[in-house]
């Protein structure tokens, strides 16, 4: 390449440089003093000395949660194809195509394109308007749930150190995101009045986002997550929510993000076992229980029992809490028997002739794929075979 140069005086070009050297210098000084006096300095936590966040490079996060994402990242368009998204490249629309002509008739039926009109006329033929109200009553709890886990993930991103951990959030900001679209349209398609957060869903969901720091992980990550990871592996073999199949895929790396990122950057002996933060993770689990009796009749006309859910759901956030080592006043075996006697409590005041259940060994999630993933999240003992 010929470039035609221009002269510069090179002793302008070093005094330049110098000057700049001597209002970085006092620049950062003045910051880094500010910072030490806790009076302010510098805002960003990135090192661009060494062109890293603070923290490092963390490739093993990142490759296990941001590229894992970006290679599992699914298309509403595709999975949803009678909703608004039109969120496919040319190619992989060529590609649907493709597959599309391949088909006969017969397979053809089952799959094909549903435009929004169809899919509210196949849910009509599925469900009673019962039964559709109970389905929307009961996604519309993790509806609203994935609104605070849009909001909770983005203030978690400016919390994390490390390249790798900033990438894995933006793979969950980005995803919550897709799951708050993609699930309000599917809950409107039922065309029934979608309710408002329920008292305990807001003090559980406001409660989490303004934990401090990174123990908002406990309230998201854990226990809204575990929530919702728990609800998708039991609602998505119903028929048209099939996408939810994605959403449990997606949820699934989400709860496993705390302890992935605690065995880089582990906590202190402080934040794990600080009496305030313990007693303030048992005020996060509490409000989870009244949510249990509120969605009870409309689980009940889906022929789910509430509790069961309850107590397979507990399990798996017990698990997740004492992986990431979340203490929460009582060790695991007591928190167990402390859920389960709630639930037995609540059980034998409100059904006559109920004998004790142990609820907390249920499990809930339905269809091979999904235990499989579960599995894998949780270990072999923590979910039923
Ligand atoms: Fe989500
Ligand atoms: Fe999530």
């Amino acid at each position: 390449m010929n470039f035609a140069t221009i002269e510069i005086d090179p002793a302008v070009t070093r005094r330049n440089a110098r000057i700049e050297r001597r209002a970085n210098a006092a620049i950062r000084g003045l910051d880094r003093l500010r910072a030490k006096l806790r009076i302010g300095g510098r805002k960003a936590p990135y090192d661009d000395l060494n062109y890293e966040f603070e923290g490092g490079p963390s490739d093993r996060l990142r490759k296990k949660h941001y590229d894992k994402s970006l290679r599992l990242l699914w298309k509403a368009e595709e999975h949803v194809e009678w909703s608004s998204f039109r969120d496919c490249t040319r190619q992989e629309r060529d590609v649907l195509r493709l597959a599309d002509s391949a088909i006969d008739d017969a397979e053809r039926k089952q799959v094909d394109r549903m435009r929004s009109e169809e899919f509210r006329g196949f849910l009509d033929e599925q469900y009673t308007t019962e039964q559709k109200q109970a389905i929307v009553n009961v996604l519309s709890l993790i509806g609203h749930g994935e609104a605070y886990a849009w909001l909770v993930s983005t203030e978690v991103l400016n919390e994390v150190q490390s390249t790798g951990a900033r990438a894995a959030l933006t793979m969950q900001v980005l995803e919550e995101a897709k799951h708050f679209v993609v699930l309000r349209e599917l809950i409107q398609a039922f065309a029934c009045p979608i309710p408002r957060m329920s008292a305990w869903e807001y003090v559980l969901l406001e409660r989490t986002f303004k934990s401090d720091g990174l123990e908002k992980f406990f309230g998201m990550n854990v226990v809204v997550e575990g929530f919702a990871l728990s609800l998708f592996g039991m609602m998505a073999g119903l028929p048209g929510l099939e996408v939810l199949r994605q959403f449990h895929l997606d949820e699934s790396r989400h709860t496993a993000l705390p302890a992935n990122y605690f065995s880089e950057f582990p906590m202190t002996w402080w934040q794990s076992n600080s009496p305030r933060a313990q007693l303030r993770r048992l005020s996060l689990i509490l409000p989870a229980l009244p949510i249990l009796a509120q969605v009870e009749s409309d689980l009940a006309v889906l022929g789910i029992d509430s509790l069961e859910f309850g107590g397979s759901m507990s399990r798996k956030i017990l698990v997740l809490s004492e992986r990431v080592g979340f203490k929460a006043l009582l060790p695991k075996p007591a928190m167990t028997w402390l859920l389960n006697r709630l639930l037995n409590d609540y059980c034998q005041s409100t059904r006559p002739g109920h004998t004790w259940t142990d609820f907390l060994a249920a499990e809930t999630t339905t269809g091979g794929e999904e235990l499989a993933v579960e599995r894998e999240v949780f270990g072999a003992g923590s979910v039923a075979a």
